[in-house]
């Protein structure tokens, strides 16, 4: 049982994905949910009631003088995001940010030094690394099972209608590099180490979006190892896998593979082993979100470990520079036909 004392939280942006943040933090012991807000009276106040928090705004400014929080988790979408970490620093609030952490590299790089610069905590909401199926791989690969891996393949393809639940993404003119890319490219990093130059291709292939809705990634690492890295959501293939990652990471003793269904199956030294890593499924997840749902989960307990522990969390600021970094190297690509060596 924890004796430090509970963690005094607010959330801004009560939205679509919002709802899954709020289910998490109302799980998690030692945090307490003291206010939400949205700009939105009626989502906030629906927030309020559901979550059973104290109060409910319609302006950050306003909660933020009024409450005495530890932090804030910021899920608006990313053109609010620089100015609500401005308010938030101002009063010496710690921060989560949803990604993508803003519309420009200058505004990640200055929502980064902003936090720095007042000594505050910041991780962005970057949950794919920390789905249990790929933290199922990633630790396969830690404990050496394969030895050193040389080749990976990231794969996300889907025909879902993402669009219905989130209609902004159709409107948006870069689409799935920055939206799900930036997870899958993110996940890349966590597998295989920092890149050294990225080459990308994109498509275009729902004519009632916005967007590219297809991206192809060709990944060399700086410790020589390569992936690829796919994303697509104009697949149409039943059954519709959405939003399984698969995985097949390749090394000097064997491969593992995350494969649909989610199952993991890792060949080492000869011998093939299989186990099913699907997730754990709270009450308040829905079959097929499950699996980012109880990410969220997985993210939200590692901000308050991380905290508890004095560490910086695994998907810090500074961290998601670099996955940004990558998101805007693969356009830079994919606009010039050039191979780009993402910036440090
Ligand atoms: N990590 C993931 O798996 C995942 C999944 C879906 C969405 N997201 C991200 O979550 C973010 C939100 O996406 P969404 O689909 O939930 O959007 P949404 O539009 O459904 O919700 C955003 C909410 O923020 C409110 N809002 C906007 N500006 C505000 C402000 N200044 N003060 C208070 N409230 C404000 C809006 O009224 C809205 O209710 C995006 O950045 C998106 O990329 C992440």
């Amino acid at each position: 049982m924890t004796t430090e004392p509970r963690l005094r939280m607010a959330l801004i942006g009560c939205g679509f994905f919002a709802q899954n943040h709020l289910h998490a933090w109302a799980s998690i012991p030692g945090v307490e949910i003291v206010a939400v807000c949205d700009r939105d009276a009626a989502k906030a106040e629906a927030a309020r009631t559901t979550f059973g928090a104290a109060r409910a705004y319609t302006d950050a400014a306003a909660m933020m003088a009024a409450e005495k929080l530890d932090f804030v988790d910021i899920a608006t979408t990313m053109q609010t995001h620089r100015a609500l970490v401005e308010l938030a620093a101002s009063h010496g609030v710690h921060v989560i940010v949803q990604k993508p952490l803003a519309p420009s590299i200058e505004d990640c790089r200055a929502i980064v030094e902003i936090c720095e610069r007042a000594g505050l905590r910041l991780m962005v909401h970057e949950n794919f690394r920390f789905q249990s199926p790929i933290l199922a791989a990633r630790k396969a690969l830690a404990e050496g099972r394969i030895g050193r891996a040389h080749f990976l393949q990231a794969s996300f393809r889907s025909g879902y209608d993402v669009f219905s639940g989130q209609p902004y993404l159709a409107t948006e003119k870069r689409f799935i590099l920055i939206d799900l890319g930036i997870h899958i490219l993110d996940v890349c990093r966590a597998i295989m180490g920092e890149v050294e130059t990225l080459y990308c291709q994109t498509q275009h292939i729902n004519p009632k979006i916005a967007g590219e809705d297809v991206a192809t990634s060709l990944i060399r690492h700086q410790n020589g190892g390569v992936s690829i890295v796919d994303c697509s959501y104009a697949s149409r293939r039943l059954p519709e896998p959405f939003p399984q990652t698969l995985l097949r990471i390749e090394g000097e003793h064997g491969t593992i593979e995350l494969l649909e269904g989610y199952r993991l199956r890792v060949t080492s030294e000869g011998t093939v082993t299989e186990q099913s890593v699907e997730p754990e499924t709270p009450a308040w997840t829905q079959k097929p979100w499950h699996v980012l749902q109880e990410s969220v989960l997985n993210l939200e307990r590692h901000w308050v470990e991380s905290w508890r522990a004095g560490k910086s969390p695994e998907t810090s600021g500074a961290d998601n520079l670099r996955t940004y970094g990558l998101v805007m190297a693969a356009y830079a690509s994919a606009e010039s036909g050039s191979i780009i060596q993402p910036a440090a």
